[in-house]
Order: C-alpha cells, then structure tokens, then sequence
C-alpha cells in the first residue's frame, strides 16, 4: 500500500501541524489516498482499505469538553504509545484492533511519516459495539452524584457513608451507551446491554473489562498513579469475534490521579488536565467554544505531566 503525496517537505509538515491541531480546518487530504472517516476531538481516522484504519492522535487537548486552540506537545504520541503498552500487556485477557500493519507500510512519504508514525496505529477497522464499557475502582463523577441521590451507582447498590473519591467495596463495571456527538453518554443497566446485544456478549465485556482494568491498577500502584475508573471500545471482527479498540487506559480515557495527593472526602485532582483547568477556572469564559488560549508555562506543565505519566506506567518498577 502506498500514499501519494507530492507536496514539499516543510509544505507536508506544516500542513499537517496546522489541521492536526484545528478540528473545523482538517480537511481529508492529510494523506491524499485515505479518506477521513472520522474527526474525533483528539484523534482522526483514516480508511486504509475495507478492513483497515489509520487512527491518529493529534496533540489537541479538550478541557470542558472544549477543544483549546493550543496543543500540547508530545500529547499524541504519548497517547498512542500509553494504548500500545497496555494493548500488549493485555493482549492474553482479550483480543485487541492492532493490525500488525507498520504505519511505514502504508504511508511511504518521508515527511509524512516522521510526523504520523509515533503518533498513529494501523487497525483493524472492526463493527463498533454500542456502549461504553466503564470500569469504576474508586466513586467520583457522575457515580458520586448518582450515589448521593440513589446509594447505588448504575443501579449497583452501594454500602452507605462513603466518601467522595472512596476505594469501591468491589470494582464495578457501569456501562453508558455511546452518545451523539456533542450529546451526553447515558448511563445504562446490565440487563439493557445484555438485552441488547445479547447476554454472553454483555458478560464477556463486563469480565475482561473488569479484569484489564484491574491489572492496570495492580501495574500502576507503587508507580504513582491511582487509575480511578476509565472507558473502554469493543468491537467485532468480520468472523464474530470480541475485541478490545480505540484507545486503552489513556489518561484521556481514564481518571489518572496522583497518589500522593489522594485524599478521600475531596475531589482530587487531575494527574494530566489540573494546571489547564485550575487557569481555565481563573479566566471570565463560560466554558463554550472557542476556547481560550493557554499560556507557555501551562502548556509545558501539562506537556510535562503526560511524560511523567507515560514514563512512571511504561517504565520498568525501581
Ligand atoms: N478498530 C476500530 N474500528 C472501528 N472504529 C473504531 C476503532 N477504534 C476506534 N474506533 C472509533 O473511532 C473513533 C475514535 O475517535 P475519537 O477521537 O475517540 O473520537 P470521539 O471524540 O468520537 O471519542 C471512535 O468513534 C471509536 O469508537
Ligand atoms: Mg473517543
């Protein structure tokens, strides 16, 4: 497979550093071959063929659920290289969408891949499954609210007097369906999922999801990170079978809070997003588009905190 793209180098480069940053701007000719299938807020999918996909993450960064203007340096690849580590770590609880497909396969351009290949993955285009299965550990949120008004979060009855940010009795597994763009996820019972798509079906997601999540605490305790609830995608392949997509235990994904701060009975802060938001908070803006802009050293502290997080869950225990 190639991809014909016949601009100049810093031509390539600068395109592609402008519209990866800018949502409304991204037109699909990033790669002339491939056309966009998808804008997300953070990344961008590409069809490769009928059975493939180009996902790649960009450095945007949303606050509010508001894309900001400034991107974060480095946010893209490490988000692409946080899912790749737990997509092989995990790989024995459930299948995944990895292809196997370098990037360099099918972008032969020199600039162009400089530019995608630490920030993408190949994958296998797979018939999304209709819910977002969320794994909670610790109670904050949504959870929190539903907790104070029902004692239970998700139908899932809960001991009373706990505190906000509280270690869960048990892991819980609180699936939402997957909402329209701009609207917000609903959360949905067990037995709704199971009658929609089937009760082995809905079992299976819950089990691994609940096991992958697991292990990634298990992996990030003692390295700083408590991973408090996060998100996953599953799909199916064209013979059937369950497999784990998008993106996998990401700080995007997920609830990453630093350890030592962590307090039960507050709301602790955000491992990655907390300097962007704590200035956003000082700032007169209503938390509509457009965002505002970020100053440099905010932008370095939070550029700074997702390597610091890459490298404390990638990096081999002291
Ligand atoms: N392997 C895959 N096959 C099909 N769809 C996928 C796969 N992996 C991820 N997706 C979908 O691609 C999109 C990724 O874009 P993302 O930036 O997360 O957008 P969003 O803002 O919609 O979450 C999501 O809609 C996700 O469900
Ligand atoms: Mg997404």
């Amino acid at each position: 497979m190639t991809a014909s793209v016949s601009q100049s180098k810093t031509h390539i480069k600068e395109h592609i550093v402008t519209n990866l940053f800018k949502p409304s701007a991204y037109s699909a000719d990033l790669v002339t071959r491939y056309p966009l299938i998808h804008q997300g807020k953070v990344r961008d999918s590409f069809a490769i063929d009928d059975e493939h996909m180009l996902i790649v993450a960009s450095d945007r960064l949303s606050a509010f659920d508001v894309v900001l203007p400034d991107p974060i340096p480095g946010k893209g690849e490490i988000l692409t290289r946080i899912s790749n580590f737990w997509f092989e770590r995990t790989a024995d609880i459930v299948a995944n969408h990895l292809s196997g497909i370098e990037v360099a396969e099918v972008i032969d351009d020199p600039a162009l891949l400089e530019v995608l290949q630490h920030r993408s993955v190949v994958v296998k285009r797979l018939k999304p499954l209709p819910l977002e299965a969320i794994v909670r550990g610790y109670i904050i949120g949504s959870g929190w609210k539903d907790y104070l008004e029902n004692s239970a979060i998700c139908g899932i009855l809960l001991p009373p007097g706990l505190k906000q940010a509280e270690r869960l009795p048990e892991i819980i597994f609180t699936p939402s369906n997957k909402a329209a763009a701009g609207q917000h996820d609903v959360n949905i019972d067990f037995e709704s999922i199971a009658a929609q798509i089937g009760q082995d079906l809905a079992e299976k997601i819950r089990d691994v999801s609940i096991k992958v999540y697991r292990h990634a605490v298990a992996h990030a305790a003692g390295r700083g990170i408590i991973i408090a609830d996060t998100k996953f995608e599953f799909g199916l392949d064209e013979r059937g079978n369950l497999r784990l997509m998008d993106e996998v235990l990401t700080p995007d994904s997920s609830r990453f809070w630093p350890e030592e701060s962590y307090l039960p009975g507050t709301s602790p802060p955000s491992y990655d997003k907390q300097y962007v938001r704590d200035y956003l908070e000082t700032l007169d803006w209503d938390k509509h588009p457009p965002g505002p802009k970020l100053p440099a050293d905010i932008i370095e502290a939070t550029a700074a905190k997702y390597r610091e997080a890459c490298d404390r869950l990638t990096s081999p225990p002291v």
